[in-house]
């Protein structure tokens, strides 16, 4: 490929307004503040108003991306939004959202990999980029996951909530060391009954509810992302005691604990911001990158990695340098 290399340009996020604590959760089941901290680190997640759709709360993040690249609509050249709770069957949210941001010009798509959507969504733009299709890319991730949650599942309802966050990639020649170094996707559709939504339209002409074997899913994503950060590696000459900052999917903080034991790497560099939003899938990445770039913990010249896992099985990592 050309010599172009795809820049981190701005990041934005955006929390629906309404906060749902754990102790508000345990009018609705049978749990406790005690239990949903200590199993999950989650505190409190946002719920999307009556209303408000996924497109919304993508278009709001997007925007504040898009003014932090100090970029207007007609600098976008390809809207991409990960999501598994779109607003509709079809058209997909980001045509919604290109429309919406008056982006008039280019393309725009879903990605639809649950919780790995947006490093899913990171590794595609990349490829457009450095492909010389696309200059700036408004990359997306943006879920309502309370609408697919059963709110009588005790099991399931207290661990994810509502968000979304952006980032602008950005095309750059002679940009040095900058930019993205490394992306490794995977999947395994073997592992579909260990978390799935089950209804669709082909099969039930229903949306449908979120189904999960959590147990399951903890030994697997400890597994899988422990395995994808050594592989995005690969054929780099850096390794994982170079990073500076693990932005994780932010599933379950014991998720996080694990995988950056395994990895041999201090928790200190692993960016934690589930206890503020609960697990919000697609947007959990880009929102605890804004945070972090936000309060001034990454900066220019630091090694990012990137990580999620969710349903399919989907995982992925990216490796960029800030
Ligand atoms: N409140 C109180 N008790 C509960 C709750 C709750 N909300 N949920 C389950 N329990 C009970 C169970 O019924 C069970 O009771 P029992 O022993 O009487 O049968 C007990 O707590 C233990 O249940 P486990 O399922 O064994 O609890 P575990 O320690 O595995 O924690 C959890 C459950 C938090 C779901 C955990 O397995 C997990 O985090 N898994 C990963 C799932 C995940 O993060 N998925 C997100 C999508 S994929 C991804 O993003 C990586």
């Amino acid at each position: 490929m050309s010599g172009i290399r795809t820049i981190v340009t701005g990041v934005g996020a955006y929390l629906p307004e309404r906060i749902v604590t754990n102790a508000e959760m345990a009018k609705l089941v049978d749990t406790s503040d005690e239990w949903i901290v200590e199993r999950t680190g989650i505190s409190q997640r946002h719920i999307a108003a009556d209303g408000e759709y996924t497109s919304d709360l993508a278009m709001a993040a997007g925007k504040r991306a898009m003014a932090d690249a100090g970029m207007d609509a007609s600098d976008i050249d390809m809207v991409i939004v990960a999501t598994a709770t779109p607003d509709e069957t079809f058209p997909a949210t980001a045509v919604k959202v290109q429309a919406g941001l008056g982006i008039t010009q280019g393309a725009a798509f879903d990605i639809q990999a649950v919780c790995s959507g947006f490093v899913y969504g990171f590794s595609v733009a990349d490829n457009l980029i450095r492909g010389g299709m696309s200059k700036n890319v408004l990359l997306i991730g943006a879920e309502t996951f309370s609408r697919i949650l059963d709110w009588e599942d005790r099991t399931t309802c207290v661990l994810f909530g509502d968000g979304a966050g952006a980032v602008v990639l950005r095309g750059e020649q002679g940009a040095g060391d900058r930019g993205i170094i490394a992306s490794k996707l995977r999947s395994d559709g073997t592992k579909h009954d260990l978390l799935y939504v089950d209804g669709g339209p082909s099969m039930t002409q229903t949306t449908g509810k979120l189904r999960m074997r959590g147990k399951d899913v903890f030994k697997h994503a400890v597994k899988n992302l422990a395995d994808i950060v050594e592989e995005v590696f690969e054929g780099t000459d850096l390794s994982p005691s170079d990073i500076d900052w693990i932005v994780p999917h932010q599933a379950n903080r014991r998720i996080l604990d694990a995988t950056a034991r395994k990895l041999g790497i201090s928790p200190d560099k692993v960016v934690v911001t589930v206890q503020d939003h609960g697990n919000t899938s697609a947007a959990s990445v880009p929102l605890a990158l804004e945070r972090a770039v936000r309060d001034g913990r990454i900066k220019r010249g630091d090694l990012v990695l990137l990580e999620a896992m969710g349903g399919g099985f989907t995982w992925g990592a990216s490796l960029v340098r800030w």
